[in-house]
C-alpha cells in the first residue's frame, strides 16, 4: 500500500502538491501508470480546451473499473472482507463480504442483467434501499459497461420517471420495499407509478427485502432472487475506454430540472483512489465507515469505487441514526470497531442536540480519524464532533467537494496536514482553485473572499450534462470563462487556507441534499389555488438551512392551514419528502424587478430574520409588498 503518492508528511504533501501542478500530465502519468492494471495504456495523459469544454484523460487507455476494485485483490486480499454491511434493525445479521464473494456476486449480477438484455452503453436506473444488492448492482453495472443512474430512494415517482426518462434507462433495480429506521418506503409501489410514463423500461428487477406485497407486470418484472440464482459467477470485464461514461448522477440544478452529471470511467477511478487513500490515510487494516447513502456522490465515491479500489473495508449502512435510539451511529462503531468515520454537519448537528448519553455510553477508542463533507460544518458542531466523538484526538477531514467534481477537492489530510476548525484547508495535489471578484478576475493576494473556481482541470471533473452539453457549458464554464465555476462562495486566510461560506446561486442545501428553488417553485405551483411561489433557503440549527416558501394565490384561500398542508403534500409527490417547505408565507405580491424576475435577495434577507436594510427597493415594480411581506414573516 506503500506508495510515494500518499503524503505521510506536511512535506510530502507539499512537494506532491508542487509536482502534480508543476506537471500535471507526469503527475498522473506516473501515478495511474503504477497505481491501477489497464488493458491498454493512454495516448495522451490530458487534453483540454476549457471553454467549450472538452476534456479528456487517459486518451486511448483501456480498463474496467471492476478489476481494479475487485479482481486485483482476490490473490492476496481475497479472504479480506470488502463490505460490512449493517441492517436497520440491529436484531437482524451484519453481513461481512469479502472481496471473493463480493467478486462473485458482482459477477452473478453483471450475468443476471446481461440475460435481461443488458448490453454496454445501456443506462441501467437503481432506484434501492442501501442492502448489499445496490453495491452489487451498480458494480455489476460497471461490469458490463452499462451505465448506472442511481436514484434516491427517498425520490417521489415523478422525480424518479424524470431520471428514467432523461437518460432512456431500458432496465430498473428496485426492491419490494425500503426499510427506513421504523417505517417501510414502498419502493415497488413508486417504481411502478414511475414506470407508467416510462416507455423505455423494459425489465424491473425487484429485490425482495421488506416482504411487502406487491404488485406485479408479467411481462416486465421479474425477482432478483430468481434470476440471480440462475446465473453464473464468472464474467469477464468489458474492455471500457478511460472516456466511455460509467454512470450519470443527478443534481439539483437552478433551473427546474435536474442535471444528469456524467463520469467517465478512467478519470473517476483514478481520482476516487487517490483522494480516498490520501484524505483518510487509510491503512490496511483499518475499518472505515462513510454513512452517506449510495444515492448520492458521496456513496458513490466513498463507499463503494474509492474504498474498494484502495482494498479497503468499507462498511454501508441500511438505517437512520436516530433508529432505534440516537446512540445508533456510536453503537455501530463500537460493534465493528470502527476506525474511520465520515458523516455530514446535519448528522452531526442531530446528534449534538440529542443526550450526550447516547455518545458516552459506547466505546469510541478505535476512532482514529473523522470526517465530515456536504455544507459547511458550523464551529459548534465541529468542536462537538472533536471533543465528544474524537476525544480530542482524532484529525478531522473537512472535505469539500461536488457531485460534479467526483471526489474530495479541498481537505486536510488526517494527520498529516493540520486541520482548521471550519475550514477545509489546502486543495488536493492536483487542484488549483482560484478565488474570483465580482467583477471576475482572480484575487491572488491573502487573505481573499470571493467565489470559488477551480483553474485546471483534474482526472475526476464531470464530462458533460447527460444529453445537454451546452447546458453544461453554461452552468460550469460561461461565468468565469476558462475556469470551471463551482457555485460556492468561499474565504482564503492569511495561511493560504480555505473556507467554504456555501453556494451563491439557487441551489439550498437542507440537511445535506441539494434542493433547487425553481424545482420546489414549479411542484408548489401546480397546486391549483397558487398563482406564483418563490422559494428561499433560510438557517436551520440541525439541518443546515431549511425551504421557506412565498406564496401568492388566485383567489383568497378558505382556509390557510388546509392549503398550506396541500403544498407540503404535492412538494412530497412531486419531488420527495427532502424538499418540503418548513415555512410557508401566503402573500398578496412578491417583490419583483420592472423586468418582472422575483427578488429573491429580499425574499432570502426577510426569510432569515432581516425585516429592514433591504436596499435600494424603490426600482422595484411593487415596492410596497416587501414591507408586508416582511411585517407577516412566519
Ligand atoms: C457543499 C457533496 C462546505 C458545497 C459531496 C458544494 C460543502 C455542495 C462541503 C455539493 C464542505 C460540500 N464544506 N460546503 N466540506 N462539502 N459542500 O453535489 O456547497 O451533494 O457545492 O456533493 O455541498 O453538494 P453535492
Amino acid at each position: 500500500m506503500a506508495s510515494k503518492f500518499i503524503a505521510s508528511t506536511l512535506e510530502d504533501y507539499r512537494k506532491l502538491y508542487k509536482e502534480s501542478t508543476v506537471d500535471p500530465e507526469k503527475f498522473w502519468h506516473e501515478f495511474a501508470t503504477e497505481e491501477f492494471i489497464w488493458k491498454r495504456k493512454w495516448n495522451t495523459v490530458l487534453q483540454y480546451d476549457l471553454l467549450k469544454p472538452e476534456i479528456r484523460w487517459f486518451e486511448g487507455a483501456q480498463l474496467n473499473i471492476t478489476e481494479n476494485c475487485l479482481d486485483r485483490h482476490i490473490s492476496e486480499l481475497g479472504n479480506k472482507t470488502a463490505i460490512i454491511w449493517e441492517p436497520n434493525n440491529p436484531d437482524e445479521s451484519t453481513l461481512h463480504i469479502t472481496y471473493k464473494e463480493l467478486l462473485s456476486n458482482v459477477n452473478r449480477a453483471a450475468n443476471m442483467l446481461k440475460s435481461l438484455g443488458a448490453k454496454k452503453g445501456d443506462r441501467i436506473c437503481l432506484y434501492m434501499p442501501m442492502i448489499p444488492e445496490l453495491a452489487y448492482a451498480v458494480l455489476a453495472c460497471a461490469r458490463i459497461g452499462a451505465i448506472h443512474s442511481v436514484v434516491f430512494a427517498g425520490f417521489s415517482a415523478k422525480s424518479l420517471a424524470d431520471r428514467i426518462n432523461d437518460a432512456q434507462c431500458n432496465i430498473v433495480l428496485t426492491a419490494d420495499g425500503g426499510f427506513r429506521g421504523s417505517k417501510v418506503t414502498p419502493l415497488k409501489d413508486i417504481a411502478d407509478e414511475a414506470l407508467s410514463s416510462c416507455p423505455s423500461v423494459q425489465k424491473c428487477v425487484v429485490v425482495r427485502r421488506t416482504e411487502s406485497a406487491v404488485n406485479w407486470h408479467s411481462q416486465r418484472d421479474v425477482w432478483w432472487h430468481e434470476e440471480f440464482a440462475k446465473a453464473s459467477d464468472t464474467c469477464e470485464a468489458e474492455t471500457m475506454d478511460a472516456e466511455d461514461m460509467l454512470f450519470i448522477l443527478y443534481t439539483s440544478g437552478s433551473t427546474g430540472k435536474p442535471k444528469g452529471m456524467v463520469h467517465t470511467c478512467g478519470g473517476y477511478m483514478v481520482w476516487t483512489n487517490f483522494t480516498f487513500r490520501n484524505v483518510f490515510q487509510y491503512k490496511p487494516e483499518d475499518i472505515y465507515w462513510c454513512t452517506a447513502d449510495v444515492g448520492w456522490i458521496t456513496g458513490h465515491s466513498y463507499i463503494l469505487y474509492g474504498p474498494l479500489s484502495a482494498g479497503a473495508t468499507t462498511l454501508m449502512f441500511e438505517g437512520i441514526p436516530s433508529y432505534p435510539d440516537m446512540g445508533r451511529f456510536w453503537e455501530v462503531v463500537e460493534k465493528h470497531r470502527v476506525n474511520i468515520f465520515y458523516t455530514a454537519p446535519t448528522a452531526i448537528r442531530s446528534l449534538e442536540a440529542s443526550d450526550r448519553s447516547f455518545a458516552d455510553s459506547h466505546d469510541l477508542s478505535t476512532l482514529k480519524t473523522l470526517g465530515t463533507v456536504g455544507e459547511p460544518i458550523n464551529l459548534e458542531a465541529w468542536e462537538w464532533y472533536d471533543e465528544v466523538i474524537g476525544k480530542k484526538h482524532c484529525p478531522i477531514v473537512d472535505t469539500w467537494w461536488q457531485t460534479e467534481t467526483g471526489g474530495i477537492m479541498i481537505s486536510s489530510l488526517a494527520g498529516v496536514t493540520p486541520d482548521k476548525p471550519t475550514f477545509a484547508t489546502y486543495p488536493m495535489p492536483g487542484v488549483q482553485p482560484a478565488i474570483m471578484d465580482e467583477q471576475g478576475t482572480e484575487v491572488l493576494e491573502n487573505p481573499a473572499e470571493g467565489r470559488l473556481c477551480i483553474k485546471f482541470p483534474w482526472p475526476g471533473m464531470a464530462r458533460t450534462i447527460y444529453g445537454d452539453h451546452e447546458r453544461f457549458r453554461q452552468t460550469y464554464y460561461s461565468t468565469f470563462p476558462g475556469n470551471y465555476f463551482t457555485g460556492d462562495g468561499c474565504k482564503r486566510d492569511e495561511n493560504g487556507m480555505y473556507r467554504i461560506t456555501g453556494r451563491v446561486d439557487d441551489i439550498v442545501i437542507v440537511s445535506g441534499h441539494n434542493l433547487g428553488t425553481a424545482e420546489i417553485e414549479n411542484a408548489i405551483n401546480e397546486h391549483p389555488l397558487v398563482n406564483e411561489s418563490a422559494v428561499v433557503g433560510y438557517p436551520h440549527d440541525i439541518k443546515g438551512n431549511s425551504i421557506y416558501a412565498f406564496i401568492t394565490c388566485i383567489h383568497k384561500p378558505e382556509n390557510i392551514e388546509t392549503l398550506k398542508r396541500e403544498v407540503v403534500d404535492v412538494v412530497s409527490k412531486l419531488i420527495g419528502p427532502i424538499a418540503k417547505p418548513e415555512k410557508i408565507q401566503i402573500c398578496t405580491g412578491l417583490p419583483k424587478t420592472r423586468s418582472g424576475k422575483i427578488m429573491r435577495r429580499i425574499l432570502r434577507k426577510i426569510a432569515s430574520g432581516e425585516t429592514d436594510n433591504f436596499g435600494d427597493i424603490s426600482t422595484l415594480l411593487n415596492p410596497e409588498c416587501v414591507e408586508e411581506i416582511a411585517s407577516n414573516r412566519l
